[in-house]
């Protein structure tokens, strides 16, 4: 890191009850992010869930219908994005193809009043900071994908800004330079304090980049959380198929008694879990449960239910099982490769040790 390079301090970021109309559809509707300074959120959903609208709005790009966006507690509704002190790497880089890689870098410095030596050595400076210094004169068609991404990086670095708002900026990188930019991108952040959105198709990239996660589904918030509460306590059905791998159970609550619930299985067990809220007895529920919170066992039992063993694939250092429940529902196990063979047909399933499954209301 240059030691020229400016450091910002980091600034907190408030979208409150925002929504976004196109005409008569609702792009964002009222979603409401406190984001604390230097973190990074990552912003997950389907295509069309307005993630993308999300961020034009706090860069000032698209003018929200209601709610307020604030920088450290001050509204910033009003002004243009030129004066807004906001980073932004479009979805698709967004490069000007008839200007250079640094006019390119030099755009948001110029909209902002900067002229003359103070643009060149910015332009510099951020060029090499994401290591295309000897790239100033190409035009953009002259660069790689992998290349374009960085000179919009460079852009959007170079205004200085305290938030970074980045759209897929991976999207079209293979793996290894995806992973490099992700490298890169934490650093950079880390360095320059910046407080971030990242947006992602990539579960595992918001996993390994963000410090807490927003799930988006058609233009709400469902959930805002840490990664590992994403994943271990999903709060809807929509985030808790959106994220990683589950199992689907259908049950019964059989009784209930002090937040706890005994589910009777449709697939024949009986389970106590916790209840999820508002839920009564011989109300229908589905027990979402992770293929690794299940394990096969060759012995019968009031909270083991049968199963037909189907395929078995080994996967690494995991065994992927597949299973057929007596009520029709597949089923995924993964359990840790053992080195026995020849082992007892194993043709209950249970849950593991520490699983936490989760219990949602069905409609039926
Ligand atoms: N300029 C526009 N005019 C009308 N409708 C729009 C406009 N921009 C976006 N939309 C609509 O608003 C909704 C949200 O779009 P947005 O681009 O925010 O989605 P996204 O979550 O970024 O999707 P993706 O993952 O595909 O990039 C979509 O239904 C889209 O068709
Ligand atoms: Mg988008």
């Amino acid at each position: 890191m240059p030691e020229a390079l400016k450091v910002n301090a980091a600034r907190a970021l408030d979208v409150e009850d925002l929504s976004v109309r196109y005409g008569t559809s609702t792009a964002v509707d009222g979603v409401t992010l406190a984001i604390d300074p230097g973190e990074v959120v990552a912003l997950l959903g389907p295509s069309g869930c307005g993630k993308t609208t999300l961020l034009r709005v706090i860069a000032g790009f698209v003018r929200q219908a209601a709610g307020r966006v604030r920088v450290d507690g001050a509204t910033i509704d009003h002004l243009p994005p030129n004066q807004r002190n906001i980073g932004i790497v479009f979805q698709n880089y967004a490069l000007f193809p008839h200007m250079t890689v640094a006019e390119n870098v030099a755009y948001g410095l110029r909209a902002r009043g900067l002229k003359g030596p103070d643009v060149q050595a910015r332009v510099s400076r951020f060029l090499e900071t994401v290591q295309l210094g000897g790239f100033k004169e190409r035009l953009p068609r002259q660069l790689s994908g992998g290349q374009q991404q960085r000179v919009a990086l460079a852009r959007a670095l170079a205004i200085e800004p305290s938030i970074l708002l980045l759209d897929e900026p991976f999207a079209a990188l293979d793996r290894n330079l995806r992973l490099d930019m992700q490298i890169e991108i934490k650093r950079l952040q880390r360095t320059l304090g910046l407080t971030t959105i990242l947006v992602t198709h990539d579960q595992d990239e918001a996993m390994s980049v963000a410090d807490r996660i927003a799930v988006m589904h058609k233009g709400k918030v469902e959930q805002f959380d840490t990664p590992v509460a994403i994943y271990d306590q999903p709060q809807t059905l929509f985030v808790n198929g959106f994220i990683g791998t589950t199992n689907l159970m259908n049950g019964k609550v059989a009784s209930l008694q002090n937040g706890t619930a005994t589910v009777a299985l449709d697939a024949g067990a009986s389970l106590t879990l916790p209840a999820p809220a508002g839920v009564g007895i011989g109300a229908p529920v589905l027990m979402s449960v992770r293929p690794e919170q299940l394990s096969l066992s060759a012995t019968p039992g009031p909270d083991a239910w049968k199963i037909e063993p189907g395929l078995a694939l080994p996967i690494g250092a995991q065994l992927v099982h597949e299973a057929r429940a007596a009520d029709g529902t597949f089923l995924k196990i993964i359990e840790p490769r053992r080195a026995v063979l020849g082992e007892t047909a194993r043709t209950y399933c249970t849950l593991a040790a520490d699983a936490r499954p989760t219990l949602f209301p069905r409609s039926t």
